[in-house]
């Protein structure tokens, strides 16, 4: 596994010393406020295995990024594929969480960059998509920042969310491989 640096990240296989600090993120009503509900540690420790576990299986994944020198662990960025069944899988997503204290200061579009760069080069892959809550409009600032399409004809209910809440219907962002 490859780790990618960008001039101030480094995205990286998940160290058991990122479990303490993504477990805090993810007791964060405010980071989880598009999904449904916080996690308990256990299941935020089980998330991670499952992140680690797709990076070894297929050598990219939602890495944990660390700001060297800096600090260890600010949440993960990175590409998985869609497990779900929808319009438009099979498909490579890009995604990303951080910890509060670590937003607005473009970590995320900085690592993103560098993950969709990693999908079209060295994973060769023909196009990554992102989704989210229509209005997740942090999230979607970052798909648009690293240069993601929006077309409203693409957007579809998410079947691993609750029905009947605000939280199942998503926009769909695409970015295809450039040439
Ligand atoms: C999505 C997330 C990673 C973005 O982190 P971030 O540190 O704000 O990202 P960046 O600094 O790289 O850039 C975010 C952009 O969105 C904008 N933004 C941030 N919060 C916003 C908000 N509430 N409303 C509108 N725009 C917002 C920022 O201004 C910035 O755009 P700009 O550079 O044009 O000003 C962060 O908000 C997060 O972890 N959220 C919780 C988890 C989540 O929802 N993940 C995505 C699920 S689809």
């Amino acid at each position: 596994m490859t780790d990618i640096r960008t001039p101030r990240l480094l995205l990286r296989s998940w160290r058991d010393a990122d479990l303490p600090a993504f477990a805090a993120l993810n007791a964060d009503a405010e980071v989880r406020r598009w999904f449904p509900g916080t996690l308990t540690c256990a299941e935020s420790d089980a998330q991670a295995a499952r992140l680690q576990a797709h990076i070894a299986a297929h050598g990219f994944g939602l890495w944990a990024v660390e700001v060297p020198g800096v600090v260890l662990f600010v949440g993960f960025v990175g590409l998985q594929h869609v497990t779900f069944p929808a319009p438009f899988t099979p498909a490579v997503e890009t995604g990303w969480r951080l910890a509060r204290q670590h937003w607005g200061r473009g970590y995320a579009t900085e690592a993103a960059w560098a993950a969709l760069a990693h999908g079209f080069g060295p994973v060769a892959l023909p196009e990554i998509v992102a989704f989210a809550v229509p209005g997740n409009l942090a999230s979607r600032r970052v798909m648009e920042r690293i240069g993601m399409r929006h077309d409203p004809a693409d957007d579809f209910d998410h079947p691993g969310m609750p029905e009947g809440t605000p939280l199942r219907r998503h926009v769909l962002y695409r970015a295809a491989r450039p040439g």
